[in-house]
């Protein structure tokens, strides 16, 4: 793998390329103090309040901190209620980046895939994705619609390192195809990085593959675009032939491959908020954006204040920046490299956007309906005031036709990394504190649930230690 360093500088250490202006507060507490918290919070760490966290690693999603320059922008925002400047901002922002004809900006990732989903999908439809996400999964299955996931082979595999675990499965593709019919099939996925598979990458060869099946069936492929500046620099790094591409025309490149995107530029937009719908179709503009005037707002604002927009037009060309991926990007490794050394079992390469840890290999005298994640997360909490997340069989477990609970294929836990929030002592402490979670794992308890909510439980069951 390529040593990681700012460009053309020869020394070792990984420096942040900003220096910080504005400071927020970290509440140091005692261990004493976050036992009772966690108790208070049902030893759910989705229960907690935010202030009790002293680093936290729940998502990267919103949580980033804005620039110097995205802050000046932001007071230059344009409140008219249509066609104002700040749209005209955003808009040729994205269109720069995306080369789509039509954009239409919307509250959150999530509003672009409801209104995809909504206006393009019926019962009896499919599908194919390398990996949904939740919410894409949701909007996909609340039509009636089938969403398939054709992850590639080695996505399976946490351990071995290939340089592009996120890709689709092309073959699993064509025999979609065959097996449902391309009539079933309005349009297809790509999601980049793929979050669900560990934040994995996906190739420009594998997303021109996948183009060059759908053409032939005259099926559209749509771009899942969060982390599309994060996979665009592992496209540089890793794809033979992009070395000396800038990042800003590898993803024009990606989107030249695409009918339409969806994007929460809660990620690479490096904004708290925001997101958009794109296509080429003029018919289907047409129909997304009469669904985005009543769920939204004006196809020139579309949910969001002129200034959010002002955030995002320039937060999308500074996640295009590439002294800014080699430090997020070195920053993952990193930690990664520092815990493999320990012998701290985790999805291997490290992602774009977080560490997951192998939950289950590292409690192994936990059963998965135990929930081992949730072990290692509230020891995590407990030890340092770390806030991670379980992705395992809370989160994905599901009930059999007799009722009964069965585990996720995976117990991990996501440490999902804020976009220019900590700094590289705030990780030299995380790395220490999961050590001494490492170090404590044989005496860790397992848990049972003791209120659980209908639907999306992870966010507000209530457990117990066993
Ligand atoms: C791959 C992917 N798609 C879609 C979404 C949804 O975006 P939002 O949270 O802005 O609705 C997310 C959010 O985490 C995501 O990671």
């Amino acid at each position: 793998m390529r040593q990681h360093g700012l460009e053309g500088v020869h020394v070792k250490t990984i420096i942040e390329p900003f220096r910080i202006k504005t400071t927020e507060p970290l509440k140091i507490t005692t261990r004493e103090e976050r036992v009772a918290a966690l108790e208070q919070a049902h030893h759910n760490v989705f229960l907690l309040d935010a202030e009790d966290c002293c680093i936290d690693l729940l998502t990267d999603s919103g949580t980033g901190a804005m620039s110097a320059r995205q802050w000046a922008a932001m007071m230059m925002g344009d409140e008219s209620y249509a066609g104002s400047r700040s749209w005209k901002r955003f808009e040729a922002a994205v269109r720069e980046i995306t080369g789509f004809d039509h954009i239409l900006p919307t509250h959150q990732g999530r509003a672009a895939e409801s209104i995809l989903s909504e206006t393009i999908l019926s019962a009896g439809h499919v599908v194919p994705n390398n990996s949904h996400f939740d919410t894409t999964r949701a909007n996909v299955e609340y039509r009636g619609a089938v969403a398939l996931d054709l992850p590639c082979r080695e996505a399976f595999d946490t351990q071995t390192p290939a340089p592009f675990k996120g890709n689709m499965d092309v073959e699993a593709l064509e025999a979609a195809i065959a097996e449902h019919g391309a009539d079933s099939i309005p349009f297809a996925m790509v999601t980049v990085t793929n979050n669900t598979g560990g934040g994995q990458p996906v190739s420009m060869a594998n997303m021109r593959a996948v183009k060059e099946v759908l053409s032939r069936h005259g099926i559209p492929l749509v771009i899942d675009a969060c982390r599309f500046a994060e996979n665009a620099y592992f496209i540089r790094e890793r794809e033979e032939g992009f070395r000396d591409r800038s990042l800003l025309s590898i993803a024009q490149e990606m989107f030249s491959l695409a009918d339409g995107a969806t994007m929460s530029c809660k990620k690479d937009g490096l904004a708290n908020i925001g997101g958009f719908l794109a296509c080429r179709d003029d018919g289907w503009a047409e129909r997304f954006k009469n669904l985005l005037i009543l769920r939204e707002g004006f196809p020139t604002y579309g949910g969001l204040a002129g200034r959010d927009l002002e955030a995002i037009a320039v937060g999308l060309k500074e996640a295009l920046e590439v002294d800014y991926q080699v430090y997020r990007h070195a920053t993952v490794e990193y930690m990664v490299q520092r815990l493999h050394a320990l012998g701290v079992p985790m999805v291997m390469p490290a992602g774009g956007h977080a560490v997951f840890l192998d939950a289950a290999r590292m409690l192994p005298q936990i059963p998965p309906l135990s929930y081992p994640g949730i072990s290692v997360v509230n020891a995590l909490y407990v030890a340092g005031g770390i806030r991670a997340v379980e992705l395992g069989s809370v989160m994905f477990g599901h009930r059999d036709a007799e009722g009964r609970e069965q585990p996720a294929p995976l117990e991990l836990v996501r440490l999902a990394f804020p976009r220019r929030v900590y700094t590289q002592s705030h990780f030299d402490y995380a790395i220490e504190v999961i050590e001494e979670v490492w170090g404590d794992r044989g005496g860790l308890p397992g848990y049972r649930i003791t209120h659980e909510p209908q639907f999306l439980r992870h966010f507000s069951c209530h457990f117990e230690p066993i």
